[in-house]
């Protein structure tokens, strides 16, 4: 498949009160806070895009990766349809003609694309990286993503059962991951910082800002990467990392045992199940 390489681009997070949340991520991220419509503000920063809308708390009804060029979204567009992929209408308003979405098994709709408006922005260093869920039916999630061409890293297996699975899209370790839970939903998003001294910077800023970090710091197993998450107001988890593992394509998928060293291999961790 002609996925690689694709980089995650923007996301939409959905909340009855998307003023209120357009207003907490603006001020998170000192950024740019634009109104697209009537119920939409599109959030825009260094290296990040982010589209708030009305919807359900804690929603992210899509996630949008950026091709390289025409040509790779043309031709994977064809792929899709000839493996039997079922192509809808681009939902995002950042791309621009040729996007289109595919809807994945817990109906969350994945767009690729080209954006509209390449626009430089300062600001603090935290490009906009993975999108992560948790689902109810994971093994058919993992082949859902891999049949449209992400390549597994790393596994997390409870003896042989799937518990958790990061797969990637460009050298990055993860642009994508899928946890094991009693129900599908989102699990978080994540910033990456350009090393630890933004993540103390970043910290810092939580500090001024009045809000707790809720995990960490500590380093994934996976994707050897340093990390904290913070919480928006819908309960949403919103992660800042540093020195994720860069993976060639041609590396092979690895297993962790489930347990919480895996997740923090400082300390205590988030169990999804
Ligand atoms: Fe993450």
């Amino acid at each position: 498949m002609n996925l690689w390489p694709a980089r995650l681009h923007h996301l939409r997070r959905d909340s009855p009160q998307p003023e209120r949340l357009a207003r907490f991520y603006g001020e998170l991220l000192d950024d740019r806070v634009e109104r697209l419509g009537e119920d939409a503000w599109l959030l825009a920063g260094r290296h990040r895009r982010l589209v708030i809308g009305r919807g359900a708390a804690g929603a992210v009804p899509y996630f949008a990766l950026q091709m390289q060029d025409a040509t790779q979204l043309r031709e994977y567009a064809r792929e899709l349809e000839q493996i039997g992929v079922r192509c809808e209408a681009s939902p995002t308003p950042l791309f621009g003609a040729g996007a289109f979405a595919v809807k994945d098994p817990d109906a969350r709709r994945i767009v690729f694309g080209l954006p509209e408006e390449i626009r430089g922005e300062n600001g603090l260093p935290a490009r906009l990286q993975h999108f992560v869920c948790a689902t109810r039916r994971l093994p058919e999630m993992v082949k859902f993503y891999g049949d449209l061409g992400m390549i597994e890293s790393d596994r997390v297996l409870e003896k042989d059962s799937l518990a958790a699975c990061f797969l990637r899209s460009d050298p990055e370790h993860h642009s994508f991951a899928a946890f094991r839970a009693p129900e599908s939903r989102p699990d978080h998003h994540c910033y990456e910082t350009n090393g630890w001294l933004d993540i103390r910077d970043w910290g810092d800023r939580m500090g001024r800002l009045g809000i707790p970090l809720w995990w960490g710091p500590g380093r994934h197993g996976p994707g050897n990467n340093l990390f904290f998450m913070i919480e928006d107001p819908d309960g949403h988890k919103v992660e800042f990392s540093a020195e994720l593992e860069l993976m060639p394509r041609e590396k092979p998928c690895r297993t962790w045992p489930h347990e919480q060293r895996t997740l923090n291999l400082w300390g205590s961790a988030w169990m999804r199940s």
